[in-house]
This record gives C-alpha cells, structure tokens and sequence, in this order.
C-alpha cells in the first residue's frame, strides 16, 4: 500500500504535499518523495524512511507563493527495496509519476521500452508509465491523448499522478483498483489516497471510480470515462480531523474490519492470475527436497498458521505441523533438514518467532517468512519472504493481518500444489474465482453489524463463551475467542467441537455462551450434532452459519455459497465485529486494549 497526493495553486506547494503524506503515512513509510513544477522549474526530493527524512532534505526549498503544481508519494514497498532509486515519484526525460497499486504487465511494457531505448534507474513497476507516457506523446504530440494510450496499455491496479514539462499547469490523473480522491478548495485542487489529507483544505471532493481519469488546472478540470467526458458528483466534505485518521470510523479496528475486502485483493494481485498462481519473491524450486513444513508463529499468526496446515495438507498434500514460537524454542526441538520451516508474524518484530526463525537457520533448514512488514527482524533473516500487504495495521487487536495471512496460506498451498502435480490449470481459475468470492464476502453488510451491535448486549455477562467449530473452522474459532478476550476482557476460549464432550461440556449451564461455527460445506451434519448435545445442555448458543439451526438461541446468517473458504472469510468478519460491539458495549478502549503492544519484542 502507498499513499498519494497532489496540489495545484499557489499556497506553499511544498508544505502541502508534506502535511497532506503526513496523513497517508500510515499507509507505508518506506520511502516518500515530492516533485513540484513551478514556471517549468522542476524540482524533486526523495529520501527512504519516514516522511521526517524528505522534510528534512526539502528543508531548504521554499514555494513561495508562486503558482505551481506538485506531486507526492508515500511507499510499501512492493517491487525493489526501499531504496532512493525506488522512491517515487519515477521520471523519464521531463515527465513525473506518483502511482499507488501494481502495474501487473511492467515486465512486458518494460521490455519493449527498453526495445525502444529507454533506460530505468529504479526495479519498481511504476517507473514504466511515465517512459510510456513519453513515447506514446512522441507518437501522439498530444498530453492527453498520450496519457490516454498510456493508461490504456497497464493491467492491474492503479491511482497515478502524471505532471510533464510539456503541459507545466497541468496534474493528469488516473484511477483503476487503487483509491484516489479529487478535491477541491478555495486555496487550490487536491488529489489524495485517502479524505484525510483533504479535510480542512477541500470543500468539496469526488472519489473516482474505476477507470475514470482526466486532468486538472488551476483554470479547468476534465474527467472521463472511456474516452467520453463525464460530470462526476462532487460531494461535501464536513468531516473533521480527528474523524478522518479513522475515516470516519470509531475505531481503526473497525476501519481495517472494513476495508479487508479490498486488501484482500491487493494480497491477491499479480500473484494469482486466471491459469496460474506465481510468487515473484521465489520460484517451485523452493520445495526441491522439501519433505514437510513446520510453521511456527504467536497469537493470531498461530491460528493462521493451524488454519494454513489445514489447507497445505488438504490442497498440496505436503505434511504441515504448527507450533507456538515460544514453546518451539525452548523444547530443543529435532529439526529435519527436508523440513520447509515457515514463519508468520505481522509485525516482523515478535521475539519469540524471530527466535524460532533463528533456530531454523541454524540448523540448516530454508526459511519462509509470511509477514507484513518489510525489512523487519523476520524479513532481513528468512531466506524467503511473501509479503501480505495488509497495509499499516493499527488497532492492537489484528483483523487485517489474519485475513491476508489465510489468504498468502492459501494461495501458498495452492502453488504448492501446482509443483507437486495435484491441481490443473482449470483448477486454479476455479480457485481464482473462490478467492475473489471470499474476498468480496468480508464486504462487511451495514445490515449484519447492525444485527451484531443489537446482539452484543446479550453477551456482556455470563460465566464464558466458548466459540467452537471443527477442521479450518476450529482455528477460527480460537481467533474469534482471542479478538473477544483482547479487547473485552471476557473470559472466551476456541474448541474445536467434537472434543466439547471430553470435558468442557461440563460447564454447560444458560450462563455459558457459546458461538458455533457452522459452515454448510464443511463437516455440517457432525458439527450440528455436537451443538445439539450442548443445547440439550441449556447452553446459550449463537450460531454462525447459512442454514437456521433450531437448537440455537440466535442465528447469525452468512451468505448460502459453495465453498468453505468464502464462509471461512464470512464468519471471520462476523467474529471480528462481534467482539468489536462487545468491547464498545462495555467502554473499552478497542485500539489500544489494556496490558497488550502491538508489537511483543520482548520474550
Ligand atoms: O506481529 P505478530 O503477528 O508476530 O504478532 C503476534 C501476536 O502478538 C499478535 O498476533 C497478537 O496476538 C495480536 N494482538 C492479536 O490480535
């Protein structure tokens, strides 16, 4: 995830780039650059690392109060370290470009511009689009037709700023897959990723949809839509400043609740296309004498990894055994060198993982980090990375990680799967489509957090909840108990159901709460039958499921589809806000729950 912005007018261009990446910082702080353009005067800063390093090197430039143009970036890094070269913005000979997304054909676009003479400094996809944007306007003579044809060549997901020498009044702009909004002021327009760096500058804002690009100057402002010119809808904007950090959520674990489903598509991009499924970080020769995998992670990256084993050992049938980092290290474990040892850790940071991960190397093992943050602890020391783009994860509580974190373990297994012969090119579009599914069904229905806000007054007692489901769905149910544990301090454990009758079931009384997960396409007659012996016990029972269980006290309806992977995504969004409006109910404070960091890096 990168952040975007853009200025056109004559207040302090500078300054307003900086302040406007300052509210985007969340989105990366790998790198940050500016370009600004004022009488065809070009000038640029790019430094690595947080924003406070380009404030610094840009300290001596001032804008004046010349009219001028000016462009900003902010970065994830996804293609090419975190290096200068690779900051943003990219240029060719007299043309700039912010980009926030992935340009999925840079490699084909690449090779014919290099064909053509072109040469690149940077290893990242974006820097294709403004050398196209040239050649095309050598072809074409005209900017907006050369933007056009530009922007008509790229696949995959964008929101671009284009600012060119030849048109020095002009910002071109381009929305596909990646957000971006226009705003405008009585100081000046605006682009930026998010409303945050808008509030208090814009008065009005349109939030471009897919395919829409156009151009703006101080003078005047075009926005199309295949080709054919449009009237967008500009908007009010009231919000204030504190509201739009969590744009306009309550909470930032509420708002990275909502938006795991575009996420979602961002873990996915480039990574699985119709026929195929392909990590540019290594190739299938990563398993080349690889007999088993171990995983080992803590809390909620535990319980992706439980559910990753389940489905590296049903999709690509290799032996997978899970283990908690803090246990791991200290057993003086037997490691076998045929083991692929896998570490998962959002943060990058979490001692005891980091510690596990140490012992793997030392005994010889290959080493695969599945992690969110780049050139962390973990990152620098595994020999293999997959990024999960989950973007910064604010609230303490993890929701967006552990949806990215299934969805990496999924696509993993299914590569894997691939190199070990089990699964078909038509299988993998057939996967393709479940995945765009569950991505779509963590889209989170107004309608349902409603239901689960009125729900939520029901559990605010009792003696515990137990939160059950089998297969997949047990390690579920063990990250819905910790999402209610961390942040309502209620007592809450995950089980998986059929094991309720060795012991548990003995506390079953109406004070006892239980959520039970009952996906239609996964084991449901034998998971209804172990909640109907609890019923039978007068437990309270919610249950989560597609189908009206009779023998529960509330329903909480997900979708009717044909996978278990899409209700696996459903109910892990209906957990999450479940435990949300508990904690709410009960006036924590969500984001930064009591004796809890985001980060654990101590043992
Ligand atoms: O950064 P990591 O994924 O390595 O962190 C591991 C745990 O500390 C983390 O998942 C923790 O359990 C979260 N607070 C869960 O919401």
């Amino acid at each position: 995830m990168c952040g975007i912005v853009g200025y056109i007018g004559k207040d302090d261009i500078k300054n307003r780039l900086l302040d406007g990446l300052a509210e985007l910082e969340y989105r990366g702080y790998d790198s940050a650059g500016i370009a600004i353009l004022q009488e065809s005067d070009l000038s640029i800063y790019k430094a690595t690392g947080k924003l406070e390093n380009l404030r610094e090197k840009a300290k001596e430039y001032s804008s004046g109060d010349t009219f001028g143009i000016g462009i900003g970036h902010t970065r994830w890094a996804t293609h090419g370290k975190p290096t200068e070269a690779n900051a943003h913005p990219h240029f060719a000979e007299f043309s700039y470009v912010v980009h926030n997304g992935i340009i999925e054909n840079y490699s084909e676009i690449k090779k014919e511009l290099t064909k053509k003479g072109c040469s690149f400094l940077s290893q990242t996809d974006t820097e294709v689009i403004v050398h196209l944007f040239e050649e095309n306007l050598k072809e074409h003579k005209n900017t907006l037709v050369a933007f056009e044809k530009t922007i008509s060549s790229l696949k995959g997901a964008y929101a671009i700023l284009l600012i060119t020498k030849n048109s020095p009044e002009t910002i071109y702009f381009a929305k596909n897959g990646s957000p971006l909004i226009y705003g405008k002021g009585e100081n000046g327009i605006y682009f930026a990723s998010s409303d945050a760096p808008l509030i208090g500058s814009a008065s009005e804002v349109v939030y471009l949809e897919d395919g829409e690009y156009g151009y703006a100057t101080n003078s005047e402002e075009k926005f199309f839509l295949d080709f054919k010119e449009l009237n967008p809808e500009f908007k009010k904007l009231h919000v204030n400043k504190t509201f739009a950090q969590k744009d306009g959520f309550r909470y930032f674990m509420e708002k990275e609740i909502y938006e795991q489903h575009q996420i979602l598509l961002e873990t996915m991009m480039g990574r699985v296309l119709e026929h195929d499924i392909v990590f540019e970080e290594f190739d299938a020769g990563i398993l080349v004498g690889v007999e088993s995998i171990k995983i080992c992670a803590c809390g909620t990256s535990y319980h992706s990894a439980l559910a990753g084993s389940y489905l590296l050992e049903r999709i690509a049938k290799i032996r997978t055994h899970v283990e908690i980092a803090s246990e791991f290290r200290y057993k003086e474990p037997i490691l076998k060198e045929s083991e692929l040892f896998v570490v998962i850790s959002q943060s990058g940071e979490t001692a005891d993982t980091l510690e596990a991960l140490k012992i793997a190397k030392a005994s010889g093992l290959k080493t695969l980090a599945i992690c969110n943050v780049d050139n962390s602890s973990i990152v620098r020391l595994a020999d293999f990375t997959i990024l999960t783009r989950a973007g910064i994860e604010k609230g303490v509580a993890s929701t967006k990680a552990f949806a990215t974190q299934i969805m990496v373990l999924w696509m993993l297994s299914l590569f894997f799967a691939k190199f070990k012969g089990h699964l078909q090119k038509s299988d993998i579009k057939k996967e393709l489509h479940k995945m765009i599914e569950s991505a779509a069904s963590t889209k989170v229905d107004e309608k349902l957090h409603e239901r689960l806000k009125k729900l939520s007054k029901r559990f605010l007692h009792g003696h515990g909840f137990f939160f059950i489901g089998r297969d997949i769905f047990f390690p579920l149910a063990l990250e819905g108990a910790l999402k209610l544990k961390e942040i309502s301090y209620l007592h809450a454990e995950g089980y998986p159901a059929g094991e309720m009758k060795h012991g548990p079931i003995a506390l079953a009384d109406s004070e006892l709460f239980t959520i039970a997960l009952m996906p239609k396409n996964l084991l449901f007659e034998k998971i209804k039958s172990n909640v109907e012996e609890i019923a039978a016990r007068d437990a309270t029972i919610a249950a989560i499921s597609p189908i009206c269980i009779d023998s529960a006290d509330d329903m909480i309806y997900i979708q009717n589809s044909d996978s278990y992977m899409v209700e696996f995504f459903e109910m892990m969004v209906v957990l999450q806000l479940f435990a949300l409006e508990v904690s709410i109910r009960l006036g924590n404070d969500v984001d930064m729950p009591r004796n809890l960091a985001k980060s654990v890096t101590v043992e």
